[in-house]
C-alpha cells in the first residue's frame, strides 16, 4: 500500500468552486427578482471554471488530463479484488459521470447566455440572436436543462454515497486533500508550485475571456 497525491490543488479548487457556484446559481434562480443579477454573475463564474477545466484537461496535472480518463476501459466483473485493475484517478464510470456533469452544466450556462424571461432578466446575448433560438434556449434552460443538471448532481451524490459507505473508498476526502491510498505506485500528479502557478494564470485568462465575451 502506498499513499499518493492524485488530485492537484487547482483541480480541487475548481471542483469545490464549481459545486458552490452551481448550487448558488440554482438557489438565486429559484429566488428570482433582484437575485437574478447574482444568478448571472454565478453563471459567469461557472463558465470561467468550465473554460479553465477544458484547458486543464490538456495541460493540468497527470490525473486531471482527459488522456488519463479510462473512458473505454473494461473491468471483468468476475475479477477478484486483488486482480482487478486499479484506477488512481477516475474509474471508468467516474470518468463518464464527470464528462456528463461537465457537458450538462456547460449546456446550462451556454443556454443561459441567450435566455430571456421576457419580463426583467435576459442573458447578454439574448438580443443578438433570432427570437426563435432565444425561446428554444430559454425553454431548455428553464425546463429540461435544469432538471438534467439537478438529476446528474443527485446521481453524483448517490454514487459517492455508495463508494463511501458500501465500498469504503475515501473518494470525497481525496477531493479535499488530494491523496489516495493505492495498491501500486502510480505516476506522479506533478502538483507543485509551477503547476499551481499555471493553474492560477489559466484561471485569470479564463475569467478575462468570459468578461470579454459577455461585456
Ligand atoms: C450552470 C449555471 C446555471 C444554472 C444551474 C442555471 C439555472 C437556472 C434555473 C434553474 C432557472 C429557472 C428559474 C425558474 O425556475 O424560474 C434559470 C433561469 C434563468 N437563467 Fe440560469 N442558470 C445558469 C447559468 C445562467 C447564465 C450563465 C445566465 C446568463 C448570463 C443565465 C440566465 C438566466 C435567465 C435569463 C433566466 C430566466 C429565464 C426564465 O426563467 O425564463 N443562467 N437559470
Ligand atoms: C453542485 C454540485 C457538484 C458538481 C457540479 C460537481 C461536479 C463534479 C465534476 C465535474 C467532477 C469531475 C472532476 C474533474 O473535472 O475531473 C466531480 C468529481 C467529484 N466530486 Fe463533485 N460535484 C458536485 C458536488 C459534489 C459534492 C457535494 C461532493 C462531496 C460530497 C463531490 C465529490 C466529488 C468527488 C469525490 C469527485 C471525484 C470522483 C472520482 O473519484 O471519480 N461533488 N464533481
Amino acid at each position: 500500500m502506498t499513499e499518493q497525491r492524485i488530485w492537484d490543488l487547482p483541480l480541487r479548487v475548481f471542483h469545490w468552486s464549481l459545486a458552490l457556484s452551481v448550487i448558488l446559481a440554482v438557489i438565486t434562480a429559484r429566488t428570482g427578482g433582484n437575485a437574478m443579477e447574482w444568478h448571472m454573475r454565478l453563471g459567469y463564474a461557472v463558465l470561467t471554471l468550465l473554460f479553465w477545466r477544458l484547458a486543464w484537461g490538456f495541460v493540468g496535472g497527470h490525473w486531471s488530463r482527459f488522456a488519463a480518463w479510462p473512458l473505454w476501459a473494461r473491468v471483468r466483473r468476475s475479477a477478484s479484488a486483488e486482480s482487478r485493475p486499479e484506477f488512481p484517478g477516475h474509474s471508468p464510470r467516474g470518468a463518464w459521470a464527470s464528462a456528463g456533469l461537465l457537458v450538462l452544466v456547460g449546456l446550462q450556462a451556454l443556454t443561459g447566455l441567450v435566455a430571456d424571461d421576457e419580463i426583467a432578466t435576459a442573458g447578454p446575448w439574448a438580443a443578438g440572436v433570432d427570437a426563435q433560438w432565444s425561446a428554444l434556449a430559454t425553454n431548455y434552460h428553464h425546463g429540461l436543462g435544469q432538471w438534467l443538471v439537478l438529476g446528474m448532481i443527485a446521481l453524483h451524490l448517490l454514487a459517492l454515497s455508495y463508494y463511501t459507505w458500501v465500498r469504503r473508498e475515501a473518494l470525497v476526502a481525496a477531493m479535499v486533500h488530494g491523496r489516495k491510498v493505492l495498491r501500486r505506485a502510480a505516476p506522479d500528479s506533478g502538483d507543485g508550485a509551477k503547476l499551481r502557478a499555471l493553474g492560477l494564470l489559466l484561471g485569470l485568462c479564463s475569467l478575462a475571456m468570459v468578461l470579454l465575451l459577455v461585456s
